[in-house]
């Protein structure tokens, strides 16, 4: 069984605890896109953890996987493996030979041309965007790479000039390029991890013909895609269900279910506009109560009503079979609630978001309105012994969205969490 999980909005709709929960099930859990700008956050009784890189399964002991499409900065890897060990977790872990290695000039290149830009993107600065444009051009250093000097020596003498003459024009230090310590650093990590080098499409498919279970687990969230989202507002790679497929080799043909996890209302990280953002009162609860502030930098989470405009181009866009709805908690005590129906654009009335994002910045929120609640739903145990409030709330988004909501979460813990038939 091969399933696929992506976030539906722009980011951190709570993913890292839905691939938690749904892990138990699965013998695989393999990341297919993006980098460690993703900040995925598991918690299971007072343990926290924080995942950039490390598949959400980890906790289950799964076979994880990092695909070659994720661009992978072997040092937060190793940190993050090394702090799961302290924890007496070992993760069984599996990287592909062509993931392309995030090296110190991309996180550079990435700080150095945000500073530049009059109006900016907001990136992680992980290096995310320069790493994808060193694959698309063909000029990454991979996985394997790592695990052999001379490879490695021969690809920088192949590639450096020109990255340390963009670092260069840019205003920053070129030696960053070949600078021997972190040379020396990635080597000694690309020697620790060589045993874990994988083949993950040939893992995965042989395991998929053996009857087992696969789980892939998307980070960021539909419109930090970089074709189908807010540009240039975006992340740089492909966010969407259909890019599991493309990026891990397995055909499309195989997949069997598609799961969305929708936050109940909306957060950005970042530039970039967002209709139903608030600078209110209510924007100031949902960032209190939803504790909104980026897994990955800190920065502070903006925050606004659901928009079902979005959440319906979502819908589109990934193909969901079933939903996961989170962070329902956090609404309590704001009434009425709103849901943002359509969008006003220059006098027009529009029910899908425009492709233009100048366009799209300029679309004005239309809301309908639905009774709020006052109780604390953080620890119910079923759907039914919701509020009926709650469940009137659940129930509109399914309708807007057309899609059967199967899992309610209520808080951020791993029991916090209701079933629907
Ligand atoms: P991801 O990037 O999609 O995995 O999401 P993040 O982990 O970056 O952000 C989601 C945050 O919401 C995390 O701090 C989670 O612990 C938390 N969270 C997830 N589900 C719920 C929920 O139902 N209620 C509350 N209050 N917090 C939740
Ligand atoms: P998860 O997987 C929320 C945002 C950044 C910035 C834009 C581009 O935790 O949901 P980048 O560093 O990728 O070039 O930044 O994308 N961004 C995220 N926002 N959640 C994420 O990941 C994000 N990953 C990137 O804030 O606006
Ligand atoms: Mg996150």
């Amino acid at each position: 069984m091969f399933t696929i999980l992506t976030g539906s909005q722009f980011g951190d709709e709570g993913k890292g605890k839905i691939v938690d929960l749904l892990a138990e099930n699965y013998d695989i859990v393999v990341r297919f896109q993006g980098g460690d700008n993703a900040g995925h956050t598991v918690i299971v009784g007072d343990k926290t953890y924080k995942l950039h890189l490390t598949p959400s399964g980890v906790l289950f002991g799964a076979r994880l996987l990092i695909g070659p499409g994720v661009v992978l900065n072997p040092k937060v890897l190793m940190s993050e493996i090394e702090s799961l060990e302290a924890e007496g977790i070992e993760a069984n872990l599996g990287i592909d030979a062509k993931t392309s290695i995030i090296m110190p000039y991309h996180i550079a290149l990435d700080e150095l041309r945000e500073r530049g830009r009059k109006e900016k993107i907001g990136t992680t600065k992980r290096g995310i965007g320069y790493a994808y444009i060193d694959k698309f051009s063909r000029d990454e250093v991979q996985m394997k790479d790592l695990t052999d000097p001379a490879l490695l020596e021969a690809k920088l003498d192949e590639i450096g000039p020109a990255r340390e003459k963009a670092i260069a024009d840019l205003g920053g230090d070129p030696s960053v390029v070949r600078d021997p310590v972190l040379i020396g650093e990635y080597l000694e990590i690309g020697r620790r991890l060589a045993s874990r080098v994988a083949d993950v499409s040939y893992e995965i498919n042989v395991a998929l013909d053996a009857g087992k279970k696969v789980l892939a687990e998307g980070a960021q969230g539909a419109f930090l895609d970089v074709i189908h989202g807010t540009q240039k507002f975006v992340t740089s790679s492909f966010t969407t269900a259909g890019s599991a497929c493309a990026n891990l080799g397995v055909g499309p043909a195989r997949v069997d279910s598609v799961v969305g996890i929708v936050k109940a209302y909306m957060t950005r990280v970042g530039e970039g506009p967002m209709p139903t953002e608030l600078k209110d009162e209510v924007g100031a609860h949902l960032s209190k109560v939803g504790k909104e502030f980026g897994t990955t930098t800190g920065r502070p989470r903006r925050c606004g009503w659901f928009d079902a405009v979005l959440a319906k181009k979502s819908m589109y866009l990934n193909g969901y079979t079933e939903i996961a709805i989170t962070k329902l908690d956090v609404l309590g005590g704001l009434d009425p609630i709103k849901i943002c129906t359509g969008y006003e654009l220059d006098g027009e009335v529009l029910d899908y978001p425009p492709e233009s994002t100048v366009e799209f910045a300029r679309c004005q929120p239309l809301y309908e309105e639905i009774g709020g609640w006052t109780e604390d739903i953080s620890g119910a145990k079923s759907y039914q012994a919701l509020p009926e409030a709650v469940r009137n709330y659940v129930e509109r988004i399914e309708a807007l969205l057309g899609v059967k909501i199967t899992i309610v979460s209520v808080g951020p813990g791993r029991e916090q969490t209701v079933r629907r038939g």
